[in-house]
């Protein structure tokens, strides 16, 4: 009896061992195969990322440049009175329009910037959304955002109606789509949209906000493959080893990392008519002092608000080239733009307010590096309107002279940083009318 009891016992607990090594294998096993494919799929990505640099970034500067200006005429202004006001070129190109949502695909035509070529899910079929949820990570519902964004074809997605979006984990979004929100009031919370090793995403016209941090899980990335997934830090939308990213019209707020982050090397990227409020690290441009691979980073920051509750990096940057232009920044409490390892940034036309703070009037701010390394960064300030005390603290010793004036076509001055943003955010676009 006793003999046999404690066989039972012993055969209990190696069943317990055996099926407890077994787990530990599989989990090990998926952990390590996850991290082959995203290693994989970043080195894939690598190569599109780098075509997708371009050699000559004035000239690009340049370009954004003239057709604002050319936007911007008086006379072009004459010519858009009426009920719908469209400021600046991007939004000339598609809001004042009756048919907008007929013709949705215009807007995959309308990005400007270093982002300008990005054609979001233009090739494909209209997808709607009709189903708020999100409780399956590895077969999605059809008709949830999660079902849309991991389609491996190109996909326009749009909303049937108002909806809260509740995310359980990462969004992990797929090549060749377009979110967007028009025509409904759209909020994605709870968790980050991630675009990892991917191209053309358009993320358009939502409310981007509380995304927390998830320890993460077995999740689906794409129609072929899910897999285990380790945390996501809770930012707004993260960006990695992507390129022709463009986000738009975009309201954001109170994430709990940063509201746009953007690493591992992407490029040809634009953040623009978006509207930031309630956040401390808003944006972050390459993440470490350890990823020089981030020198590849070419982003547009042109058109947003950055308003109340913010604190800093708007952005932060480290490594790349960045073209910071007509952007109204009425709240700060420590600093505007700032970073470190030698980013190139080129603030043109944007309306800086300094806080009252005595402390707080620098809009820049170099982090962890001695003044006579950074004296070489080329940090410019060109036609920006600084107001209640701001300063901009330039530099660039002998690279500078690479980015004079002479060489440049000027930016719209930033005395028209209130009116080329009076649109920033999320639209309350109607069916049928220009919005
Ligand atoms: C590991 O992946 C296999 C299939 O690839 C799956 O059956 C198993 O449940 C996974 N293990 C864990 C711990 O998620
Ligand atoms: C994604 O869009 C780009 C630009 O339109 C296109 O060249 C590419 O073939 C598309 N990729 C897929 C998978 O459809
Ligand atoms: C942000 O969200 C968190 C958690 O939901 C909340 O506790 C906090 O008060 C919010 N902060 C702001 C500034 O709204
Ligand atoms: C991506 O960037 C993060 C943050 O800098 C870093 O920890 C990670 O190692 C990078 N991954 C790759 C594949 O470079
Ligand atoms: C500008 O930055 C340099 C280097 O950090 C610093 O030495 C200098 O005092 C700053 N100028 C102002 C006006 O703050």
């Amino acid at each position: 009896m006793a003999g046999s009891a404690a066989k039972s016992h012993l055969l209990i607990l190696f069943y317990a061992l055996a099926v407890a090594a077994a787990v530990a294998v599989a989990q090990t096993a998926n952990v390590t195969s996850d991290e082959e494919y995203w290693a994989k799929r970043t080195e894939e990505a690598a190569a599109r990322n780098r075509a997708a640099y371009v050699s000559d970034p004035i000239a690009a500067m340049n370009e954004f440049n003239k057709d604002v200006r050319r936007a911007t005429t008086r006379r072009s202004l004459a010519r858009y009175r009426g009920p719908c006001m469209a400021t600046n070129p991007i939004d000339r190109c598609w809001r004042c329009r009756a048919d907008w949502a007929r013709d949705r695909k215009r807007l995959a035509k309308c990005a400007m910037g270093f982002g300008h070529k990005t054609a979001g899910g233009a090739d494909g079929k209209i997808y709607v959304v009709t189903d708020a949820s999100d409780d399956e990570m590895i077969i999605p519902k059809k008709g949830t955002l999660r079902y849309g964004v991991i389609q491996d074809r190109p996909l326009w997605i749009v909303f049937a109606r108002d909806m809260v979006i509740r995310l359980r984990q990462e969004l992990i979004v797929n090549r060749n789509k377009t979110i967007d929100g028009r025509g409904a009031q759209v909020h994605i919370v709870g968790a980050q949209v991630t675009v990892q090793g991917v191209e053309h995403v358009i993320i358009h016209g939502v409310h981007v906000h509380h995304a927390a941090r998830h320890s993460g899980g077995m999740i689906r990335d794409s129609k072929r493959h899910y897999g285990l997934r380790t945390a996501s830090d809770g930012d707004g939308i993260s960006v990695m080893a992507s390129s022709n990213v463009w986000v738009d019209h975009v309201s954001m707020y109170n994430c709990s990392d940063g509201l746009v982050d953007v690493v591992n090397g992407s490029t040809a990227i634009t953040v623009s008519n978006s509207h930031f409020t309630k956040h401390d690290h808003v944006m972050l441009f390459g993440a470490s002092n350890s990823n020089p691979q981030d020198k590849i980073m070419q982003i547009t920051v042109a058109f947003n608000h950055f308003g109340k509750g913010l604190v800093q990096r708007m952005p932060r940057c480290r490594f790349g080239f960045f073209h910071v232009v007509n952007n109204d920044y009425t709240h700060w409490m420590m600093y505007a733009i700032g970073g470190n390892m030698n980013p190139t940034i080129i603030s043109q036309g944007n309306r800086f307010t300094a806080p009252d703070d005595v402390h707080a009037k620098e809009v820049t701010k170099r982090e962890y590096t001695s003044y006579g390394d950074s004296k070489e960064w080329v940090w410019k300030s060109q036609g920006d309107l600084l107001l209640n005390g701001a300063f901009f603290n330039e530099s660039g010793g002998q690279n500078e002279r690479k980015y004079d004036r002479f060489d440049m076509i000027p930016a719209k001055h930033g005395k028209f940083a209130g009116q080329l943003t009076k649109f920033a955010g999320a639209l309350n676009c109607r069916v049928g009318k220009p919005c």
